[in-house]
């Protein structure tokens, strides 16, 4: 025996694959097991990687701003280390096409700190932009990433870690400390209030270069964002709902359709290559759940993470890391613990 800790890491999608890479990488000798380690079912895959800190609705949560922050900062080096996943400085326009969407949009830009910018201020960095686009804001730390290649790159990293197993009961699991990054699926794991809220996402092709910025707005009250890629891929999102099923809509795609076009009207001549359909794992404050759920610290959950997953993978692999190797928890994490929902 080495005497190295073993950790079990429970759900294979992009938090528990960033929290066992940050464990191997500080010695620890991890599992991850994961029903269909190859496989495509995790939000990860529907999520269309905007790493958002100040524009997913941040201002309604401010409790979550430090930590979406802090992971926000760590996203250049997390993205390096693990080669080429999209990673996109180009930073975000927040745009608005109607009077009522700039004054509903004012609260967030507020928030953000960002100085509005007219139409004709946004079109010259976005020439692509509606001239019906009334006002915005440009958010330069606002950047994206694509989360399948983030997902591929540390599933290669984590090569022989994986294991293909269905994890039913906790108490099956053999190891030193079970971290529990499970997605919805924590839910029925441990008993703690983790719902699915539903998103509908298109994926559509056609000549690079027709946006540079990620654009994440409102037209007509329909809100969406749409975040192109270098290759012509430009996801557009997303619905949420408080649904469990996975049907695609005609509502949903109208939606997004008509709001992406309304914002970005050269878009009409894009394929529509794939429209995807998953769930967030919502908490009922919106706000990951992240400590231990057991007296004998040998259980802590990484879950809950709502809009935000893929923003805040690399936050919750560093200060999960810190919790399992340690045992103590970093303060960052005071208003993330299981106990606010009156559990452990
Ligand atoms: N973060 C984007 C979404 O949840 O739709």
């Amino acid at each position: 025996m080495s005497g190295r800790r073993t950790v079990a890491v429970v759900g294979g999608g992009i938090i528990g694959l960033a929290i066992a890479s940050e464990l191997v990488s500080r010695g620890a000798e991890v599992t991850v097991f994961d029903p269909d380690p190859g496989g495509s079912d995790g939000a990860w895959h529907v999520a269309a990687g905007m790493l958002a800190p100040g524009g997913e609705s941040a201002h309604e949560y401010p409790h979550l701003t430090r930590l979406l922050e802090a992971s926000n900062a760590l996203w250049p080096e997390f993205a390096a280390s693990l080669g080429d996943v999209g990673y996109d400085d180009a930073g975000t326009l927040g745009v608005a096409l109607t009077a009522d969407d700039v004054a509903d949009s004012m609260r967030e830009w507020r928030h953000q700190k960002l100085d509005p910018l007219t139409g004709s201020q946004l079109r010259d960095r976005e020439p692509a932009l509606s001239p019906r686009v009334r006002a915005g804001v440009f958010a330069p730390t606002e950047t994206q990433v694509d989360p399948r290649k983030v997902v591929a790159a540390l599933r290669a990293g984590l090569a022989g870690r994986i294991a293909a197993k269905r994890v039913d009961v906790l108490s099956d699991v053999d190891a030193d400390v079970t971290v529990v990054a499970a997605g919805c699926g924590t839910a029925a794991l441990t008993g703690l209030p983790i719902r699915p809220v539903k998103g509908q996402v298109l994926r559509l092709r056609g000549e690079p270069g027709l946006l540079r910025h990620v654009i994440h707005g409102s037209a007509d009250g329909r809100p969406v964002y749409l975040v192109p890629r270098a290759d012509g891929e430009v996801v557009v999102g997303a619905t949420q709902e408080e649904r469990t099923d996975r049907a695609i809509t005609v509502g949903g795609v109208h939606d997004l359709l008509r709001a992406a076009l309304d914002l970005v009207p050269g878009l009409a001549e894009h394929e529509i290559t794939e429209i995807t359909v998953g769930h967030r794992p919502g908490t009922p404050d919106n706000a990951p759940i992240l400590g231990h759920v057991d007296d004998i610290r040998r259980t802590v959950v990484a879950a809950g993470h709502h809009r935000n997953g893929v923003l805040l993978a690399p936050i919750t692999a560093r200060l999960v890391a810190d919790l399992v190797l340690t045992g103590s928890a970093p303060a960052l994490l005071d208003d993330f613990t299981p106990g606010r929902f009156g559990c452990a």
